[in-house]
Formats: structure tokens, C-alpha cells, sequence
């Protein structure tokens, strides 16, 4: 059976890898996409999303808009890492799809409500869209199967020394997600570079005649170029499409079970994803992280599997 996914995006060039993938897999029922801002502002995540599908031959997949900005904090952006329309201005003219009418909590609401069977929600984003759902509607939002999110770390942060840019840009509605009760896998900065791709699979790509294949071996080939000028660093990452893989596919990882809080005081840490991962803990002395949420988190994957899967996808 087809697995029913919704994904929740910034699009952001790694959002794309993942939207590419979702709408071309054979056991992906991509229900609907949901909009919100991160890497870049509302508007431009919607135009990339829509651009991205027509690139993926995708059929009539509704897209809604959702957030314009975090719930208490002031959006930052990562425009400096995904370019100034937050698809690295590859100069594609607009798409002709129609944005659903309905807002992205609704849109949701009514693609779970609706569906023949489990469904998956697989934010790649900051949590705002998903904490307002789940606060809209809660019963709904039990119906969920699991929530697959790229997002927190166990280990090191990005957007600062300790926290992924998702938590990191609204880390209160990545409290709400994550104290929801709904089961959580965590695919984040433990495992999210792992994936890497060069200047080389772009141009195997691009070798080939479809508009998929082009698209995705230029966006590769303008990353690659965009990270040699950043960082010096001529391998890119396939980034938040290791989380659809892993929702469809989470014999090719390793989870491990942690206790999860994420930090929303104001210091050095807000945004963290502080894991317990003490092999003993004293509870009595313990009270925030044994009441905390079990999260299972990504901290080992299959790199050739995953990478080979999203390349045959891509081509087929
Ligand atoms: C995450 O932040 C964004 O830049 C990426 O799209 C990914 O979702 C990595 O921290
Ligand atoms: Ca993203």
C-alpha cells in the first residue's frame, strides 16, 4: 500500500530535493503541501514549492499558505545559504498553479479527516504551521501516525553553537510539537550532511532529457557553487529529503530513543533540542527530562541506499 504523506516546507534548495523525491516515488501518496517561512519569506517558499512541483511532472497536489513568521520571535531567514528568492535565483518564470483556497491548518485538518488510511506528517520547516494545527485541531491531529520531522540535534546546532535552524526560528511551536503526544521521529543535524551529492551528479543529471532531471542537476550544480563560496566545500547535502526517506523507508536508519526538551529560554541554548542521552539518570534529581517526551532520533543512516534512492527516483 502507498504510504499517505503531507509535507510541511520552506522551500529552500533542500526542501526541493525532498518535494522532487515525494511527488516521483511510486509508494508516496503526496496528499498535500504546506507552506510556511524560514529559509526565505512566505511568498517566495510558495512560488519555489509551486516551481518545484512542475519540475517533478507532479499532477494536481494542493498547496496552501500558511505562517508569515514565527509565534513570538521575528523571522530570520537563510538566504544567504539558499539566495535571494530562496531557490538560488535559477530565473524560472512562475508557475500557473492555483494556491489552494484554504489555509494550511485546514488544509491539513481536511487531507487527514479525508484520507483511506495512516497518514505521515513530514514537516521540513519551522513548526509553526504544525503547532498551530495541533492547537486548532487537536482530534484530528490524533489521528496522525507519526510526525517525521527534520529538525533539533543531539549533538552540535547550526543557526548557533547548540540549535538546528528550524527549532532555532520557532523554538515555542517546536515545544507544542514536541510535548504533542504524537509519536516523533527526529531526522536532524545528527545525520543531515551525511547525505552529499557533487558537481558531478549534477552533470549526470543534467545528461539526461527530462525537466526533472535538468531542474535538480542545476539546483545541485548552483548549491555546489554556493557552498565552494561559503565554505570552500565542494560537496552539498540532500538535506531534509533524508526525512521522507526515512518515513518511507526506516529500515535503511538508526534510531535511538531519547528523552527530548527543547529549550525555549532566552540564553545561549533557546532552540535546542537538549536529548538525553546519560545511559543513567537519577529521575528524583531529574524532573525536566523524565517528564520529557520519548523522541526517536536519526543517529545512523544507510548513505549509498538513501543517496541511490532519491537518484533513481529522480531519473525514473
Ligand atoms: C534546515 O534548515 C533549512 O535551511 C533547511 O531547509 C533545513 O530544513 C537545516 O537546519
Ligand atoms: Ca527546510
Amino acid at each position: 500500500m502507498k504510504k499517505n504523506l503531507i509535507l510541511d516546507v520552506d522551500t529552500g534548495v533542500d526542501d526541493a530535493f525532498a518535494i522532487l523525491f515525494a511527488a516521483r516515488h511510486p509508494e508516496i501518496n503526496l496528499l498535500g503541501i504546506t507552506c510556511v517561512d524560514g529559509n526565505t519569506n512566505l511568498e517566495n517558499v510558495i512560488a519555489n514549492t509551486l516551481k518545484t512541483l512542475d519540475a517533478a511532472g507532479a499532477g494536481d497536489i494542493p498547496v496552501a499558505r500558511g505562517a508569515t513568521r514565527p509565534l513570538i520571535d521575528e523571522p530570520r531567514y537563510a538566504e544567504f545559504v539558499h539566495g535571494s528568492d530562496g531557490l538560488l535565483d535559477m530565473g524560472i518564470p512562475p508557475s500557473k498553479r492555483v494556491l489552494d483556497p484554504r489555509p494550511a491548518v485546514e488544509l491539513i485538518r481536511d487531507l487527514i479527516e479525508g484520507a483511506a488510511g495512516p497518514v505521515t506528517l513530514i514537516p521540513l520547516a519551522p513548526l509553526t504551521n504544525i503547532a498551530l494545527f495541533l492547537r486548532a485541531f487537536p482530534d484530528t491531529a490524533a489521528k496522525l501516525e507519526r510526525i517525521v520531522l527534520m529538525g533539533g540535534s543531539a549533538s552540535a546546532g547550526n543557526a548557533t553553537a547548540t540549535a538546528e535552524f528550524n527549532i532555532w526560528h520557532d523554538p515555542e511551536a517546536a515545544a507544542i510539537v514536541f510535548s504533542s503526544g504524537i509519536p516523533i521521529t527526529m531526522y536532524g543535524l545528527d545525520v543531515f550532511t551525511r547525505l552529499q551529492l557533487t558537481h558531478d551528479h549534477g552533470t549526470e543529471l543534467k545528461s539526461r532529457e527530462h525537466e526533472c532531471s535538468q531542474f535538480s542537476g542545476e539546483l545541485i550544480q548552483r548549491f555546489v557553487k554556493q557552498f565552494t563560496a561559503l565554505a570552500d566545500q565542494s560537496e552539498i547535502t540532500l538535506g531534509d529529503y533524508g526525512a521522507v526517506a526515512t518515513a518511507i523507508a526506516p529500515h535503511l536508519v538508526t534510531m535511538e530513543r531519547y528523552r527530548v526538551v527543547v529549550d525555549t529560554t532566552f540564553g545561549p541554548n533557546r532552540g535546542q533540542t537538549v536529548c538525553d542521552r546519560r545511559t543513567f539518570a537519577d529521575s528524583a534529581q531529574d524532573s525536566i527530562h523524565s517528564n520529557a517526551p520519548s523522541v526517536d532520533v536519526v543517529m545512523d543512516l544507510d548513505v549509498d541506499a538513501i543517496t541511490e534512492m532519491w537518484m533513481r527516483t529522480i531519473t525514473q
